[in-house]
This record gives C-alpha cells, structure tokens and sequence, in this order.
C-alpha cells in the first residue's frame, strides 16, 4: 500500500487550475484595515540622497504616513550575508532603488503619494558592466579559487587556444511576484505572511530591522507562485517594509511588487564573463585549462559568493579536468542585487566547459561527442576540488543509452544529408551531460526539522522546515509521511511552512528540500511507529488505525514527535579550495536537434530527448514535471531572455512585452523524457535524488544544437558566440560561419555582442 514512487497528483494540482490555491496577496481579504506600500524610487543608478521631504506627500488624500530611516527602531538593513543592504539608502546603488515607502489606504493613493515625496538627489557615475567594473577594480568579494594539477602543461600542449565567453543573466518571472503582510498579533508582536522561500529569514531580518527578539516574530509561507531562487534572500526587504510599517502604524501592511517593479528591484540570475585557455591532445583529451570568471554580482554580496563557487566547483561537469585554475571575481555595478536562480552558478560553469569541448573538437575536427565522451570521469576520479566521484560510471551508462533511445547516430547522418541539400536552412544536433553536485556547501545550511502530529482519529498533520513553490515538496511529505505511518495519502495533511512549528530552518534551495525535510519528517514517523507498535501489540490483530492512536492516548502516549536531518559526511575549506562539498551527484543528459533558418537566424527546437537520473523517484509526476519546467527554463536562459540595461542602469527589459519567455511555441516539437532505471541512491530518503535544478543544465543540449548548425552554413570549424543564442546573435554567427575559414590552432575573432 505504499505511496511512495505512485504517480500522484502535486498535492495542490486541483487549486493551481480551479483557483482555490491561495497565495500570499490571496490574504488580504483577511485584513480589512490593511495599508498599502509604494516605494519612492530614484531615478539616478548611483547618487547621494541630498533631501527627503516626505511632507508633501502627506496632503495626498488617503496617505497615511511615509517611512524613513528615522521610522527604524533597529537596524535599518536587510542584507542576508554582509549587512549591506541598507533600506533607506543614503547612497542610491541602483536605478530605481527604493528610497523611502508611502503607506495609504489604497495602493492608487500610496502610489500617488510616492510622486509628491520631495527628493533630491547628487547623481554619481555608475558602472554598468563587468568590463567597466573589472577596468575601475570594482568587486564586492574575490577571488575564489581551485586549482588542481600544473596548468603549465597548458603552453605544451598540442592543441591551444584562448577565448572569451559572456553569458547574460535571467529574470526569475515567477509567476506570483514578490508580497509580503505584516501585523500585529495580539502580544503585541509582528505576525507576517511572506511568499519566500526562508521564512526563518524572514524573520530574523523582522527582528534586525525592529530590534526585538525572533520569539515574538512569527512568519508563515503558505506556498509560492514560483521563486526559482529568487526568493530565497530577495524577498527580505518587503517583509521587513511591511513590518515596519506595522510597528508605526499599528495597522496590517501589505508589501505587493508588480511585475514592473519585481524587474526593476530585485536581482536576477548572475551574468558571468569567462576569459578562458585551454590545453589538449590531439586526441581531443583535455590536458589543462585556466578559467578567470568575472560574475555581475550588482549593487550587494547577496548569495554572490557562494554562487561563483558553485561556477567553480562544476566547471568540470561529468569531465575529469587534469590540471585546472579557476579564479572568480564578483563584480560591483550599479544594478539590481543578482542572486540565486536555478542552478546557482552551476549553469555557467557548465556552459563554459562545453564551450570549450566544442571549440576542440571542430578545431581537430573530431565529432564533439566524441570528444566529451573520452573526457568523462571514470568511477574512482578526483575532481579538481578534491571529491571522489564514485559513480561516476552512471555517466557512460546513462549517455549510451540515450544515444541509443534518442537514435544518435541515424539522425547524425541523416542531419548530414539534409543539410547538403537545404543551403539555407541547416540542421544541428548535439548531445551532453550534466553532473549536479547536491548539498548547500555552507555545512551548516544542511539540516532540517520535522514536527508530526498524530491526532486521536488516526488524521495526520505534518509540519516542515520546507517551503512549496510549485516544486511538489509539500507532494513528495505528504508521500514520505503516509509511507513511514503506513496511511493512506488523504490521511495526511502538510501545513503551511510556519516559523512557530519548525525553528531555526534553512531556505528551501539547492534542491535539496525533500533530501533535507524529507528525511526530517521520516526520522520522526520512525519513532510515532515504534511508539504505536507497542500500544497495537497489546491489541487484537487487524484494529484499525484510528483505534491504536486512541488506545495510545488513553495509555498516555505521546502522539506527536520531533524529526531532525543532518547531511553527513560533507565539508568544503574554501581557503584550500579543497573538500567534499557535495552529498551525492545528479546526473542526466540530454539530445537536442533544431534547425535555423539562414535569412534571419531564427530557429526551430525540433526534438529533445532527456534521460535523468532522479534515483529511485518519490513522486514520478512531480519529478517529470520538474525535468520538463527546468530544461524549457534553462532554454530560456540560453537562446531567448535577454536583459538589456540602458546606459543610465535602467532595465530596457522589465515586462513581458520586452523580455522573450519561452512557451507553448517553444516547447520542442518532440520532447521525450525518461528516468535512469534501477537508479536508488543510498544514504537518501526512500532512495530518491534531488531533481529541482539538475534539469536546466540539460538545456546546455540547445545552445550546442545551434553552434552545430551554424558551423554547418560554413566548414564546421570552430566559432562562438555570446549567452542567450537569440535570433540576432544567430543570424551574425551564421554571417560568419559563412566567411570563416578554418585554422587549426587559433580562434582570434570572438563575436560577443
Ligand atoms: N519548480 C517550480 N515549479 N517552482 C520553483 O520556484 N524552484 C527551483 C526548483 N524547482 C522552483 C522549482 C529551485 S531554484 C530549487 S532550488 C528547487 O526547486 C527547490 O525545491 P526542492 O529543494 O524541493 O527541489
Ligand atoms: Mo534554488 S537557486 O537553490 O533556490
């Protein structure tokens, strides 16, 4: 009667399409007295604040109060890892950034009154680009760094070349954009709903910024609209806005970000230059390679250092690196935060390895696919930072068989013929792996709690650290729990994520929320079972469950218990780059074949095929529903969104008018996905991997699909060209594809814009 590994529904499913679903703004029904915040923002990307006068805006009818600095009775800062965040700037860093907030009846009247706050300000030069920042020294952390081997065998090496590589960034666009409620509970207390993905965040930022204890804050997330990362530290600021505006005001706040004002304020997935050289044999094996990244961290650290390690430790994805530097610089500039986003850095390393297999391998003309596969990690290899990687043979046998179910080599030859007689439409195909390193690599981010309650007629309330955000975690709880009670699934039920029934709690990210929570909540259904087996052992056989907690209380047993979960066995030492950081890896691969037209450098993604190593799965739905999301995701990422800033530090990109999503119409015309079989993972709950983010990487397939069809409009030689692939930069590639003859040791022209 298990549920575990059943192809249930995501346990809100019903509600995400009937509408019954609530989320954060949802609430405010609940609040008839609710006041509204607008932000009154700058219109300078780097000034002085030389006046605030807030009292104009006080004659606007319906404006309640403005808050300023003055307003704090703690500290006036929200940033998550260096306090550098502060909410009422004196220094504008950002265009846009918020300045002061105004507080009105209505959200018309608030906004209103944010255009009659009187502010001046001293503008300042800004840099707006990782070059600007690199030539003006401008960093907010760096370097980071690992090296492994001796890179000088790079300048001996038969094949050499350089190169450069810009990957832009990525809007998160969830779908629910930031919001946030605070009020006052009766013990005179901040009581906030926030859709975030860590509430315990939440509410230490309540109590940095009010200056009282964490105990008489309490923060609740029923479920989020999406975050994909970018709610895991971004949505501190508004939860501390409407708190604030609580303490003054004594009336419940609401802080709701529209999507213009979601783009504009809060940060995006890092852009990241590469500068790169690369040593290898003729045979195509990889000798040594150096790597300088440069990351757009904007105008605060954020979670900015830890995602450059991220870039650092997966720079060799499934590939063994024989001799490796690799150097990160965050850069300063004059733009919105950039955070966490799917992946985590991960994604850019990855683009820059296949960046660089691919350029070998047309540079030897050898297929790229040879060329990856004769790099791959055999089980028993080191990575470059020190971690064994002792499955490393799931690699080869989940590329072999997808090569196989994708019909690799048939469509290879048969890509080939077409492309001879379409001179301008070509075809491309292209096939690569991904290795995901699961755990939090701060050590101590890698725990979780549990609280289960058993109630007298057998129901079942599950509380967790965790936060759902459309991943199907709360799914997956429900699943584990009714597995580890032996109930059916409707007999439990997973509350909304409260800071009251968990403390202490990590954000849900790094994919490792049903790993972390998951085995939380199994560790305290182990010690429910052992306590009822012993009331049913003094029971007739057969008594129903209901009848045992019933038994077990009149016995005065407890029917309730604590879970907890610590990742054992993980540590990194940043200072030697050295460590295993990573519980386990996740694996997959993809197969991608697009074709471009030659006129105009459009494209078409005619197939993709996915296989995916999610071990032995919890909940099959959810998981392909997480595979499909994040590869489209990451297609994304890579050939459509562009964020374009102007030379004022303003967003060009900030609607969906402007910035390029995938949908419906980019969904490849033949998408199959399957699951490695046969594929538990031991040391994880129920045998399962993590499978939020490892996905996305697979999209990685797409952007090398499109250089194999390019370089088929010229000799097949090597070329480049910069993250996302749009039509634009496609159809310049192709200009060039056209023109270029191929020189065997060295790719001077690098197309970046
Ligand atoms: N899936 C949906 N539908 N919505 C999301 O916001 N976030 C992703 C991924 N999948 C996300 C998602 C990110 S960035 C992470 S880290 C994981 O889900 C977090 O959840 P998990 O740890 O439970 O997998
Ligand atoms: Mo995910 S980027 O770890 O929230």
């Amino acid at each position: 009667m298990s549920v575990v590994g059943k192809p249930v529904p995501h346990e809100s499913a019903r509600g995400h399409v009937t509408g019954e679903a609530l989320y954060t703004d949802d609430l405010l029904l609940r609040f008839p007295n609710v006041l509204h915040a607008w932000p009154v923002c700058s219109p300078h990307a780097h000034a002085w604040v030389t006046l605030l006068d807030a009292a104009p805006a006080l004659s606007e009818p319906g404006v309640v109060t403005v808050l300023t600095a003055a307003d704090v009775p703690g500290e006036g800062d929200t940033g998550s890892s260096r306090h550098d965040e502060p909410l009422f700037p004196k220094e504008v860093m950002f265009h846009q950034q918020p300045v002061a907030w105004v507080l009105g009846e209505t959200l018309e009247a608030a906004r209103l009154g944010a255009q009659r706050v009187c502010a001046e300000y001293e503008p300042l030069p800004a840099i707006l680009t990782i070059e600007d920042a690199i030539a003006a020294a401008s960093f907010l952390s760096g370097p980071c760094r690992i090296a492994d081997g001796d890179v000088s065998v790079i300048e001996s090496s038969p094949l050499k070349f350089d190169g450069e590589l810009m990957i832009g960034g990525q809007e998160h666009f969830y779908l629910e954009t930031h919001c946030a409620i605070a009020w006052r509970d009766e013990s005179g207390g901040i009581a906030a709903h926030s859709s975030t993905q860590h509430p315990s965040e939440a509410q230490e930022m309540i109590s940095r910024v009010l200056g009282i204890p964490r105990h008489r804050i309490a923060v609740e997330c029923l479920r989020m609209g999406g975050a994909f990362g970018g709610k895991e530290v971004q949505s501190n600021p508004w939860v501390a806005i409407a708190a604030l505006g609580t303490w003054k005001t004594g009336r419940p706040v609401r802080v709701r970000l529209t999507r213009a004002l979601d783009f504009a304020l809060t940060g995006k997935r890092h852009p990241f230059l590469a500068r790169y050289s690369a040593g290898f044999d003729t045979d195509g094996r990889l000798e040594g390679v150096r790597i300088s990244y440069y990351s757009d961290g904007g105008w605060s650290l954020d979670l900015s250092e830890p995602i450059m390690w991220r870039a650092l430790f997966h720079t060799d994805n499934t590939y063994k690196l024989p001799a490796a530097e690799l150097t990160g610089l965050i850069c300063r500039t004059h733009k919105t935060s950039q955070t966490a986003f799917r992946g985590f850095g991960g994604p850019q390393g990855m683009v820059v390895i296949e960046e660089i297999l691919d350029q070998a391998a047309r540079r030897l003309s050898l297929p790229p696919d040879v060329v990856r596969e004769r790099n791959f990690y055999r089980p028993g290899d080191i990575t470059h930072y020190g971690q064994t990687v002792k499955d490393a043979d799931r690699i080869q046998t989940i590329w072999r068989q997808l090569k196989v179910s994708s019909e690799f080599d048939r469509r290879r030859t048969e890509i080939e013929r077409f492309n001879q007689s379409h001179p301008h439409h070509k075809r491309g195909l292209a096939i690569t792996p991904a290795k995901f390193g699961i755990s939090f690599t701060a050590q101590f981010f890698n725990q979780a709690g549990a609280l289960v309650l058993i109630y007298r007629d057998g129901s079942v309330q599950v509380n967790h650290g965790g936060t759902e955000m459309g991943q199907g975690l709360h799914t997956k709880i429900q699943q584990i729990a009714a597995h580890g009670l032996g109930l059916p699934l409707e007999a439990v039920r997973v509350m909304p994520t409260r800071t009251d029934k968990v403390p202490n709690t990590s954000a849900t990210a790094a994919s490792a929320g049903a790993d972390l929570n998951g085995a939380a909540v199994a560790d305290a259904c182990r010690q429910l079972c052992v306590r009822l087996a012993e009331v049913a052992a003094n029971l007739p056989e057969g008594v129903p469950f209901a009848q045992v907690c019933e038994a077990a209380y009149r016995q005065r047993i407890p029917l309730f218990a604590q879970g907890y979960y610590r990742t054992p066995n993980i540590h990194f030492d940043p200072k030697a780059g050295r460590g295993k950081p990573f519980h386990y890896f996740a694996y997959g691969a993809a197969v991608s074949e697009v074709e471009i037209d030659g006129f105009t450098g459009d494209y078409r993604l005619l197939r993709t095929d996915i296989l995916e190593d999610v071990g032995e799965s919890i909940s099959p739905i959810v998981d392909r529903g997480q595979v499909e999301g994040g590869f489209i995701q990451g297609v994304g990422w890579l050939t459509l969104e562009e964020l374009v800033w102007n030379v004022q530090g303003h967003l060009a990109t900030a609607g969906a008018s402007t910035y390029k999503l995938p949908s419906w119409s980019e969904m490849p015309e033949i998408f199959n996905v399957d699951f490695l079989q046969r594929a538990a993972e031991s040391g994880v709950v129920m045998g399962s991997k993590a499978v939020g983010e490892p996905p996305l990487m697979l999209a990685i397939s797409v952007r090398e699909a499109i250089r194999d069809a390019v370089a088929a409009f010229g000799d097949g030689g090597p070329h480049s060209f910069a993250s996302p692939a749009t039509p634009e930069r496609v159809f310049f590639a192709v200009q060039h594809a056209r023109t270029a003859k191929r020189t065997s040791n060295d790719l001077k022209e690098v197309i970046r814009r």
